[in-house]
């Protein structure tokens, strides 16, 4: 590998594990609760996160340049919520543009199984051959739109993999309660798990990532399990801990709990109410 990409992943998963933080849902779901204002809501997550996943045009318009964490750059999208089909995606974003802000990655969905399955894949692939020619890794996103009931172990194993045989240095997938492992197994780059909506309880949350890191994900890219949380910084130093601590579901409860209380926490330079 050239020292190039070496150093990029390097940065971006520093001791073989990551946790990313994703505020790149506005290119398809406009202004989301608690992101209205994606430079506040991440200001005091910054410590606990390895990687910041945004869009150039929130990146130049919300993010501090002196920002000490990797960008990965979001340069796949054009559809919305309001539209017919959120698979229907293309590259926004060119090669000049990745090198010019510096990413450190790029990030694009795929959405296997749908009717866009060939032009997404496609995205991947042209995306992977502009990228590599620079150093620059690529994570596939195995996106499944508005149909959150496709995630089961055969269809994210099958997403994965074609993913990682077109060239994606990282895949970032679902987790799935039964067969994560099979998931992971199945794909011979590191397996990121992605959120999704909001879980009822921390619990949850703690839960779930918890066991995808015991059945071989390498790190989460949660986004609204932390930043909609009442308590984004507490759920960040938890899952932190999970990830980079191997910290059980007890501890991270404890670590929850502590820093919940810890004055002024809730509200520390988020945007979110
Ligand atoms: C959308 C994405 C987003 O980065 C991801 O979904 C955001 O994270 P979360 O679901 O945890 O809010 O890739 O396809």
């Amino acid at each position: 590998m050239d020292w190039g990409m070496e150093n990029r992943l390097r940065q971006l998963i520093p001791n073989g594990r990551c946790f990313f933080m994703p505020v790149d849902h506005g290119y398809f779901q406009g202004p989301t609760r608690c992101l209205e204002k994606p430079g506040q809501a991440i200001k005091a997550l910054v410590p606990y996160f390895d990687a910041l996943f945004v869009t150039r045009g929130v990146l130049r318009s919300a993010i501090p340049s002196d920002l000490n964490k990797p960008i990965i750059l979001r340069v796949s999208g054009g559809t919305s919520m309001a539209g017919k089909d959120l698979a229907n995606e293309g590259l926004t974003t060119s090669i000049e543009e990745i090198i010019r802000v510096n990413a450190a990655a790029v990030g694009i969905s795929v959405f296997v199984g749908s009717e866009y399955e060939h032009q997404t894949l496609m995205n991947l692939s042209k995306l992977v051959n502009e990228c590599e020619n620079y150093g620059i890794p690529v994570m596939a996103v195995t996106a499944v739109g508005k149909e959150l009931e496709k995630r089961d172990a055969r269809y994210l194993g099958l997403a994965c993999r074609i993913c990682a045989e077109l060239g994606a240095r990282i895949v970032k997938t679902y987790w799935c309660k039964e067969d994560f492992s099979k998931v992971v197994n199945g794909c011979p780059v590191p397996v990121v798990i992605a959120g999704g909506p909001k879980c009822e309880t921390e619990s949850e949350v703690f839960e779930f990532v918890y066991d995808g890191i015991q059945n071989g994900a390498i790190g989460v890219n949660l986004g609204r399990n932390v930043w909609q949380s009442e308590y984004p910084v507490a759920m960040a130093a938890a899952l932190r801990a999970i990830v980079h601590e191997n910290a059980n579901i007890k501890k991270a409860k404890d670590i929850f709990e502590e820093a919940k209380s810890a004055k002024n926490i809730k509200s520390s330079g988020l945007a979110c109410k």
